[in-house]
């Protein structure tokens, strides 16, 4: 899956385990608490109320929080958060996909060059991309700015460019993927995270809607920043 090599330790993640994790921000909040986790190859959805610290779990994941606790073991050979700053910049570039909460866009390019920027991450045809904003029926919006689309809209262009990094990841990290989307639209996102779950990627999605909840293999419930159930789906 992999299109270009650099010098960073992983370029494959196989294996994650979360080892007595704690974030605690300031003015002494504990957000997340004593968690212990292992995640193999398949579908995990995350579940909690909200400010439960999902988002916070997928930073920790994803390399851009530093954990006040515990660790981040990948492959079970590499302390995350034991390495620096620009290695684990080297280990996202490479392994790790991550669709965030929010839609952050480049204001100033339309909608197909922000996807497009993803694209330098692997070799995918314009038909591939022209493909999938059709599917998601956001062709007709590719000239369009950020700031000209509705949050939905916003929302598949999110899940698009995190996708195609997706094709080159093996840990994708999915963070409310469906909010704000239709009916129609929450099926064509749930379909196509089915199609990257290939037996090789760690694929972790957090989400309050129960539509996504038949992908997983297991569910991991958060509540306070605690993990109270972990179930796993027969
Ligand atoms: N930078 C921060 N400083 C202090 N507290 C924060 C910060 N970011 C988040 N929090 C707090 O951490 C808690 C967990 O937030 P988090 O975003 O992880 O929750 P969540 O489970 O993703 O919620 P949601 O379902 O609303 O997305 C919340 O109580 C939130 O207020
Ligand atoms: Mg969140």
């Amino acid at each position: 899956m992999r299109t270009k090599s650099s010098g960073s330790p992983i370029t494959f993640i196989k294996h994650v385990r979360v080892e007595n994790l704690a974030v605690v921000y300031p003015r002494n909040i504990r957000v997340l608490d004593s968690i212990n986790l292992e995640f193999k190859p398949g579908i995990y959805v995350l579940i909690g109320p909200n400010g439960a610290g999902k988002t916070t779990l997928l930073d920790v994941l994803a390399g851009i929080r530093v954990p006040s606790q515990g660790r981040v073991l990948l492959n079970e050979t590499i302390s995350l958060y034991s390495l620096d700053e620009r290695v684990r910049a080297g280990i996202r570039r490479e392994a790790i996909a991550y669709m965030l909460q929010e839609d952050i866009f480049i204001d100033y390019l339309n909608v197909l060059d922000n996807i497009l920027l993803f694209r330098k991450f692997i070799n995918i045809s314009d038909e591939t991309v022209n493909r999938l904003m059709e599917k998601l029926n956001i062709y007709n919006l590719k000239n369009k700015l950020p700031s000209e689309l509705s949050g939905g809209e916003k929302k598949k262009v999110n899940f698009i460019r995190t996708y195609i990094k997706a094709l080159s990841s093996s840990l994708i990290l999915f963070d409310e993927p469906t909010s704000n989307l239709d009916w129609e639209s929450t099926n064509i996102v749930r379909e196509l995270i089915k199609e990257l779950n290939n037996g090789k990627r760690i694929i972790i999605i957090a989400t309050h809607d129960t539509k996504l909840l038949e992908l997983s293999e297991a569910i991991i419930e958060l509540r306070a920043g605690k993990l109270v159930k972990r179930t796993v789906n027969e």
